[in-house]
């Protein structure tokens, strides 16, 4: 890692929160009844209805605002916003895939850990019913998308490791331990696939759907099937922190220190990377900062689980991303944009992928404006975590 960036100081944290929360309140008249939608375009987010895997993160977004600034306007909309996703789920709007995770903890197991709401709560173990629903026997994972059971999509995702934590919670409220071994059955068959010998991850895999034999890696949102999508490594160092966190499963530990290692291995001067970590300073390529944001949580929240010595080195890193996004990165004139944090991809065209998907590419996005806000809460006081 080469850098000349500092790590964030106490007070940089708190004026970093404050800008995010005065964003965040001039939003709430837009983004209450309506909800941001995944990326900004020209960097504000138009509305949308409470559709696709991403409207979670606003929520949660008021839900950390809330523990901020002990604001009601924020708890009343983010309660507003917990009503609309208990309808969601009881229609079955947009929920036939596996984010119920990203979708449902920070804006309903937040709300029932903040507010012990019991329409939260009723929403929230809908919510992992959908998702369990979609485990697969043959091969022992949750299929990510499309029609269950299609040899097509027969397939997990890293970023799935992020949708367990719903699971584990279901079966701490009800009991029921389906809910955990699904999770923990999903957790062992994606870490003896996704992780490369180099340490880099694939971002999915697939199963033969008759035997459930693991068959190939493949991308879909990265340059190449054999690359490392930079989201998809920052899905997977927080993902390995959260399944830890659930499992104390030894293996947690090394695949963490192997796949974060390959991460900074490959931050570029100001810490913040490319999209893909294919990518370097100089390429004429666009940074992902959400990946950066995830990243960093993902050490904050394993380094509670180390040595003092291995700890303090990942919090180190982490103050350092966050100082690098907070002075470079972060909103602070809403003239500007309505988002928090800027230059991040949804995904990107790439000559070696079949679909043509240029997405919010150097534009906001709402988990990375959520993960931000998350680190921020994480440097800035002992967080009780939504995951
Ligand atoms: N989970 C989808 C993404 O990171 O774009």
């Amino acid at each position: 890692m080469n850098t000349n960036v500092q790590p964030i100081t106490a007070s940089a944290v708190d004026t970093a929160l404050d800008n995010a929360c005065k964003i965040l309140h001039c939003n709430l008249s837009d983004f209450t009844d309506k909800f941001q939608d995944s990326n900004s375009q020209n960097n504000f987010y138009p509305q949308t209805d409470n559709v696709e895997w991403t409207t979670g993160f606003c929520t949660g977004e008021y839900w950390l605002a809330y523990e901020h600034t002990a604001d009601e306007a924020f708890r009343t909309a983010a309660l507003s916003q917990v009503d609309s996703f208990l309808k969601r789920i009881e229609k079955k709007i947009d929920v036939n895939h596996h984010d119920m995770g990203f979708l449902y903890t920070p804006s309903c197991v937040a709300a029932y850990k903040l507010t012990g709401s019991e329409t939260a709560k009723k929403a929230a173990l809908l919510a992992a019913d959908n998702l369990i629903a979609r485990f697969q026997v043959k091969g022992q994972f949750l299929q990510a998308w499309g029609e269950l059971g299609a040899p097509d999509n027969y397939r997990l995702i890293i970023d799935c490791l992020l949708n367990l934590p719903l699971l584990y919670w279901a079966t701490e409220i009800t009991g029921d331990k389906t809910y955990s071994e699904i999770a923990r059955a999903h957790t062992k068959t994606s870490l003896a696939n996704l992780v490369r010998d180099d340490n880099s991850t694939y971002h999915t895999y697939f199963f033969n759907p008759e035997t459930g034999v693991p068959m190939r890696g493949a991308t879909q949102q990265g340059y190449r099937d054999g690359s490392a999508w930079a989201r998809g490594q920052a899905w997977g160092v927080y993902g390995l922190a959260l399944s830890y966190r659930y499992t104390k499963t030894p293996d947690c530990l090394e695949l963490f220190d192997r796949v974060i290692g390959f991460f900074i291995d490959r931050l570029p001067e100001d810490l913040v990377s490319y999209w893909d970590l294919d990518f370097k300073d100089g390429d004429g390529e666009p940074k992902d900062s959400s990946a950066a944001a995830i990243a960093a949580c993902g050490m904050l929240e394993m380094a509670k689980y180390l040595s003092d010595e291995k700890a303090s080195y990942y919090t180190d890193i982490a103050r350092r991303i966050a100082a690098s996004l907070a002075s470079c990165y972060a909103v602070t004139d809403i003239h500007l944009s309505n988002a928090l944090l800027l230059h991040g991809v949804y995904a990107k065209n790439s000559p070696y992928t079949p679909i043509p998907k240029d997405r919010g590419v150097d534009e906001a996005n709402t988990w990375g404006d959520y993960f931000y806000m998350e680190l921020l809460t994480r440097l800035s006081k002992d967080w009780k975590i939504y995951w």
